[in-house]
């Protein structure tokens, strides 16, 4: 068994992961392939133009590409030239037939696997880091282990990374965690893996298990995070009822050691690619297991984001006089948090879209995630998109921010007041503004859970 790792998939998860373990294991060659060209292009151009932003990504791939980091769509060399396979192949939720609307779509690790079986010149040991359901695994391993001329062991090292600090959260993480079969050989697999993240990780924060508890780990990890958000925004509604204040109630409640400060900020609800895939993930499993009350309550999780969106546009509404036609909104930020370009399951996307069915005047502002957000909203026309937050705020009636960003507290307020019509209203939708400044200038402010 040789050193070297290849992984299939150089998408959000693909690229940073495989980025950080070359730049941490300088004696192991790392291959990253994709089937889309354009991609592989953009992970290899001279210039660094990568194909996804993240905070310090590029200082990691100008250390270690072409010394021990390649990227390539040559999948075949690559599964040849390496024993160890992670796969990070994206697995969106179905959209068709059983399980349509919840299950994971399983088409593009199925035809992974078989690409890797028919490529193979030797044992492997296949990693799962994309986010699978439950037996995913045991359905490889058979798939693979099918009268088949070498042996594949199949293990889940599922990956907890956010996006956004990617980096950092893959140099200093929680845990890692390595699932795989109870058996000599699994455990043997296990051990090889251990040891690409014990070159920088603490032996202690490295977890092993069996196979299917790392794959329930990581959707149960991610909809207890969901369902964080979901709560503190439940509470929110609450607060704008009541005259409660939900920083304040988060501050508080977070105070409690049993709960802790986290992921207690209420705001416009959860985005990316992953909470509400796995959450839905999680509520079919629930399903199919006859666990339908456990269903249930999970679903409750994703209902509630959605309504937050709905929630934020029905106020707009009411504070703008029942009616939306032709008013200009500028949004502020369409990527699903800060420090990414983004924009999957964005809660501005679905925002936009409510605005759009009132005919509003829309301009989209984004730092990073504009040309992500020109593809999301290509179906409908007219939108405005500006990277100039001044140039966008031109003759608006109101404000909508949406994004988090860092520097949107800094911008001139006093200018952007002063060029919007009146009366200006601005929606901060992630309270990180200085309300009080804003309403001295003249805007009117509305805020989550004030
Ligand atoms: N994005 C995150 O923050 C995150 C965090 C943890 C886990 N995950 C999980 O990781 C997986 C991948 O997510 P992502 O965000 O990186 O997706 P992505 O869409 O950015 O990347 C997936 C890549 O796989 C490639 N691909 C698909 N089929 C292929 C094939 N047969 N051969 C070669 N390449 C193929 C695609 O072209 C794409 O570039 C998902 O299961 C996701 O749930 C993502």
């Amino acid at each position: 068994m040789n050193r070297n790792i290849v992984c299939i998939g150089a998408g959000y998860i693909g690229g940073p992961t495989m980025a950080v373990i070359a730049k941490m294991n300088p004696d192991r060659k790392v291959i990253v392939v994709d089937i889309n060209k354009e991609r592989v292009d953009a992970w290899n151009s001279a210039d660094y133009s990568l194909p996804i932003y993240e905070p310090a990504l590029v200082d990691v791939v100008k250390e270690v590409r072409g010394k021990n980091l390649f990227f390539s769509t040559d999948i075949e060399g690559a599964v040849k030239e390496c024993d160890i396979v992670f796969v990070g192949v994206n697995t969106p939720t179905k959209m068709f037939g059983k399980g349509a609307g919840r299950a994971s779509d399983l088409q593009y690790w199925e035809s992974t696997a078989r690409e890797i079986k028919r490529f193979a010149n030797g044992d492997k040991i296949i990693v799962e880091k994309s986010t699978l359901p439950v037996r995913t695994a045991a359905a490889m391993e058979a798939i693979l282990n099918d009268h088949a001329d070498y042996e594949f062991t199949v293990l889940s090292n599922p990956e907890f990374l956010a996006e956004g600090t990617a980096i950092k959260d893959l140099l200093e993480p929680d845990r890692v965690l390595v699932g795989g079969p109870q058996t000599p050989s699994g455990i043997a697999a296990i051990n090889e893996v251990v040891d690409i993240y014990a070159a920088w990780v603490a032996r202690e924060k490295i977890l092993t298990t069996n196979v299917w508890s790392a794959e329930l780990t990581k959707l149960a990890a991610n909809a207890f995070l969901a369902q964080r958000v979901s709560s503190i925004n439940a509470i929110a509604g609450l607060c704008e009822a009541t005259g409660a204040d939900v920083d304040e109630v988060a501050k508080v409640v977070g105070a409690d050691s049993r709960i802790g400060p986290k992921f207690l900020k209420a705001g416009p609800g959860f985005g990316g690619s992953c909470f509400k895939k796995d959450v839905l993930n999680l509520v079919y499993l629930c399903e199919s297991f006859g666990l339908h009350t456990a269903a249930e309550y999970w679903m409750g999780v994703v209902k509630m984001n959605d309504h937050q969106q709905e929630r934020i546009v029905s106020r707009l509404f009411k504070e703008m006089f029942n009616t939306l036609a032709n008013k200009k909104i500028a949004l502020f930020g369409f990527a699903f948090k800060a420090d990414t370009g983004d924009t999957r399951e964005t809660p501005a996307g679905t925002v936009a879209r409510l605005l759009a069915d009132e005919h509003v005047r829309l301009t989209i502002t984004d730092p990073k995630a504009l040309e992500n957000a020109k593809k999301d909203m290509a179906d409908l026309d007219g939108i405005v998109y500006e990277l100039d937050e001044y140039k966008a705020v031109e003759g608006a009636d109101a404000i909508v921010l949406m994004t988090d960003w860092r520097h949107y507290p800094s911008l001139d307020w006093q200018k952007i007041f002063d060029s919007m019509r009146k009366p200006a209203l601005i929606f901060d939708t992630r309270n990180c503004l200085d309300g009080a400044k804003l309403k001295d200038i003249g805007f009117k402010v509305l805020n989550i859970g004030k």
